[in-house]
């Protein structure tokens, strides 16, 4: 249980957690490559560590020392079959990578994960991996795990993405790094491209052109360093707070700024927010920045378009910047919620009404209405990280105390949360 109460000011200076998405891609990819891969500033949160977990499985040698991580790298076929069924937890990423990579092994493997992962469709992986020629099935034709995936000799496919999706789009390409010729995905909206970045500085040659970007079988990985920068969508909820307690500023360092990621930051200034980027530098193929937040009146905005894939995450605590801004916001073309951790249209809903906030769902988003005055509440996470500290900043503007049960479920993207909150929140 998370107990939060009105600030009077958030202040200082902060660093986040490693990315999630980068940390999970630089396991993985180190493990499939040839030599030692090193790791700083991995997250050490529970969906990183379910995606070491897996991988050690496999029978690879992974050591991991605070987010310091080395993964001694055999090559793509140096995975070995596991024992039992592998386990995912709460990571989305995790299955839906891993998925195409084991599409190529020369074993059979089962994999599932916890009751959100029970529910979340896979069909969107298993339909293209099928079609490159893994046998894949899981419950209901393959929509839901468990899965069971006997993989082989695949065929590279062109392959039109229904959905703005990296976890997609990155099984994909992971599975044509191993299919006969090549393998393309092209995508409605561009999703984040950690996955094109990383591949490249692990010396594989992939290509874009416009929302299509492709690869060539049998491509060798060099294991390499990888320096994670912070997480956006982790200082996402620290921008967050300083737009909603007057008199707030804040220095966050060390952030990755990759622009398939920074809608935040466009939606914050769009608000008529205050972010500053400094001292922006390129790390392994990504770009960083410190970040400095200072409080400014909102007012409403519509998010919609080729915007939400760079802020899907991001929408939970939007929303609670949005009970604080003048007028309204309207989040359109965002139906992928519903299918996170939590259907999080419906979850966003639940919880913010439970502060007086005036939230409204739609079929594909929400409306708010503000600004509005938060009373505190007892709120649940309802087990997804993001509804958690989103809850958790709205409390920071609720007169009275605000509780979360369930809050554990923090620690799956950022552990120290709550620490780190106390640090930087002026009560008196
Ligand atoms: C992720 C992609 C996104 C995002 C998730 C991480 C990734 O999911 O919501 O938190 O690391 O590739 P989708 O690809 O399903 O949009």
């Amino acid at each position: 249980m998370l107990k939060m109460s009105q600030a009077k000011r958030i202040t200082g200076e902060a660093v986040v957690p490693g990315d999630k998405s980068i940390s999970h891609r630089a396991v993985m990819f180190g493990a499939l490559a040839e030599g030692t891969t090193s790791i700083s500033g991995f997250l050490q949160g529970a969906d990183c560590l379910s995606t070491i977990s897996c991988f050690r499985r496999m029978g690879i040698e992974i050591q991991q020392e605070g987010d310091q991580v080395t993964v001694q790298g055999k090559g793509w076929f140096g995975l070995q079959e596991p024992e039992r069924g592998l386990d995912v937890g709460n990571s989305g990423t995790t299955i839906r990578l891993m998925s195409g990579i084991l599409a190529t092994q020369p074993f059979h493997c089962v994999v599932e994960g916890d009751e959100s992962i029970a529910r979340r469709p896979m069909r969107r992986v298993v339909t293209p991996l099928r079609e490159m020629g893994a046998k894949i099935d899981g419950r209901k034709n393959g929509e839901f795990t468990p899965l069971s995936i006997r993989g082989g000799e695949l065929k590279g496919i062109a392959y039109q993405s229904p959905v703005a999706s990296a976890q997609i789009k990155s099984s994909i390409l992971l599975a044509g790094l191993q299919a006969q010729g090549i393998t393309s995905v092209s995508e409605p909206h561009l999703s984040r491209d950690h996955t094109e970045r990383m591949l490249q500085a692990f010396g594989v040659e992939v290509i874009r052109d416009g929302l299509t970007v492709s690869v060539q079988g049998g491509q060798v990985l060099k294991g390499r360093e990888i320096q994670v920068p912070g997480d956006i969508s982790s200082a996402a909820f620290l921008i967050a707070a300083v737009m909603v307690v007057p008199n707030s500023s804040l220095l966050i360092r060390n952030v990755g700024i990759n622009p398939t990621r920074t809608g935040i930051i466009d939606v914050v200034r769009a608000m008529g927010g205050h972010i500053e980027l400094q001292n922006e530098r390129v790390v392994n193929e990504e770009p960083v920045a410190d970040l400095f937040v200072q409080h400014s009146e909102l007012t409403g905005t519509v998010i919609e378009g080729d915007l939400i894939p760079r802020l899907i995450d991001e929408i939970p605590v939007i929303a609670v910047m949005a009970t604080q801004a003048q007028g309204r916001t309207v989040i359109r073309d965002a139906e992928e919620l519903r299918v996170k951790e939590t259907d999080r249209i419906a979850t966003v809903v639940s919880e913010l009404s439970k502060f007086g906030a005036k939230v409204t769902p739609t079929a594909d988003g929400m409306v708010i209405e503000g600004p509005a005055k938060l009373t505190g509440a007892a709120i649940d996470s309802l087990g997804d990280h993001r509804i958690g500290m989103a809850m958790a900043i709205a409390g920071l503007a609720a007169e009275g105390e605000t509780t979360i049960a369930n809050a554990e479920a923090i620690n799956v993207s950022f552990p120290g949360f709550e620490q780190l909150m106390k640090k930087l929140t002026v009560t008196e």
